[in-house]
């Protein structure tokens, strides 16, 4: 995992979490602090009746690991959301079109509402909130903030992602890479421009923080 923010020789950004919801006001990456809260008060799946019906799985989600019942036909991203109270993945369409439930699955970029949780266990999940370094934005939300790369904000969780994927894949990738790299999210407030200067600079960033995350 990353270097943890209250570590002193995590080099100081300058950017925190605060800051940027104090600036942008709403947003997927405020959903974050939220949904890390409820996660960690509700123990996953306690409330899940006991039935026959129900899978045990071990999920492993942003370096921890939860043990949860699980019904066959639930998607990762109705675990991640309704079990793991993970709501930094946002739901869209729910049919592999748009992009806004992509997470990384052993670092690649995937969608969450096209993958059953039971297929996903013994793989390495990673979602937005996997991101954050405590109270501290991550390299390639930050440029995200810097470049506005947003309006409404609903596509960011999972753009950032996918531009998360793509740079562990590829540390410096051309624009061409970048603009392939989220073509599977779409944008409805048409915020492209900005989105590949965010996929640049957090390219940058990265590079100056040693390719952390
Ligand atoms: S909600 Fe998964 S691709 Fe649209
Ligand atoms: S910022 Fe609104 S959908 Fe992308």
């Amino acid at each position: 995992m990353s270097e943890h923010p209250d570590d002193p020789a995590t080099p100081p950004t300058g950017f925190t979490r605060r800051g940027f919801i104090a600036t942008v006001g709403t947003g997927a990456i405020a959903a974050a602090a939220a949904a890390q809260a409820a996660t960690d008060q509700a123990p996953p799946g306690a409330e899940l009746p006991d039935s026959a019906d129900l899978v045990r799985v071990t999920l492993t989600v942003n370096g921890r690991a939860h043990r949860l019942l699980v019904e066959p036909r639930w998607s990762l991203l109705y675990v991640l959301r309704e079990r793991l109270g993970l709501t930094a993945t946002k739901l869209g369409c729910e049919r592999g079109e748009c992009g806004v439930c992509t997470v990384l699955v052993d670092d690649k970029p995937a969608y969450s509402c096209m993958m059953l949780a039971v297929e996903s266990e013994g793989k390495a999940i990673v979602t937005l909130e996997g991101l954050m370094h405590g109270e501290e934005l991550g390299p390639v939300q930050r440029a995200f903030a810097e470049q506005d790369a947003f309006q409404c904000g609903y596509c960011t969780p999972g753009q950032i992602m996918a531009v998360e994927g793509l740079l562990r894949a590829n540390p410096g990738p051309a624009l061409d890479e970048i603009r392939a790299g989220v073509s599977g999210n779409i944008c409805r407030c048409g915020a492209y421009a900005h989105i590949f200067k965010a996929g640049q600079r957090a390219a940058e960033l990265k590079k100056q923080e040693g390719g952390r995350s």
